[in-house]
């Protein structure tokens, strides 16, 4: 479904409201990541089809109000919805996109409501920014922030960045909702690996 000019002039008021909102969060997690999951949506979209103007207000507002920049309480949903109500969005599209950006995350996936497509869309662009050069990128941006060791030899009772690969990044791609994205996460999981291999290759040379 295309969009109608009124609705990209709407989804480029929301993206700047997104930008204002999340220019105090560091880079890995603030709007470069918005943008690169409005990026691989829109990819994907294009392949699978679905409510293209759903998919970027989504992708847009998916982190939006984080828990890990609001005491721990996720506001996505909440914020999404004083967004778009502002912009006089139709409210059954306000609510599809509050479902969406309410039940993407990592966290829900045992207790998330099913996905719309436009929810499978966004769930895995979302997925993919974890995975590939990016996501080793920004798995060692975490472990910075948060004082986590990427690689620790021999000790197994402290989380590393390298158990994270293993913890989380690789299992993504086994939940990708769409061949599309699947496809995509295969070929950044295999870039990954080659990577892992030669870091720990390099680390095992130097013992
Ligand atoms: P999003 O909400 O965009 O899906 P998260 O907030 O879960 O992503 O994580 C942001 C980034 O930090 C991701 O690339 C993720 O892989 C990484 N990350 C999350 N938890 C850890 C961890 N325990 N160790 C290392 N990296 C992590
Ligand atoms: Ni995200």
């Amino acid at each position: 479904m295309m969009m109608t000019p009124e609705q990209t002039q709407l989804i480029i008021k929301v993206e700047s409201i997104v930008q204002a909102r999340l220019e105090h969060q560091g880079a890995g997690h603030g709007f470069d990541h918005v943008q690169r999951v409005l990026k691989s949506a829109r990819l994907i979209q294009s392949s699978v089809g679905g409510d293209l103007f759903v998919v970027e207000l989504a992708s847009l507002l998916h982190d939006v109000g984080d828990a890990k920049f609001h005491e721990g309480v996720e506001r996505s949903a909440e914020f999404s919805n004083q967004i778009l109500e502002q912009l006089q969005i139709e409210p059954d599209c306000i609510a599809h996109v509050a479902k969406i950006v309410d039940n993407i995350s990592f966290r829900k996936r045992d207790h998330a409501e099913n996905l719309t497509l436009e929810g499978k869309i966004v769930q895995d662009a979302d997925r993919l920014d974890a995975l590939g050069a990016i996501g080793i990128v920004r798995t060692i941006e975490f472990g910075a922030a948060f004082d986590q060791p990427f690689y620790l030899p021999g000790v197994t009772d402290q989380k590393t960045g390298v158990d994270h690969f293993h913890d989380k990044l690789f299992k993504l791609r086994g939940l990708m909702n769409t061949t599309a994205g699947k496809n995509l996460a295969e070929n950044r999981e295999h870039f990954m690996r080659t990577f892992l291999q030669q870091y720990l290759t390099e680390c095992d040379a130097t013992e």
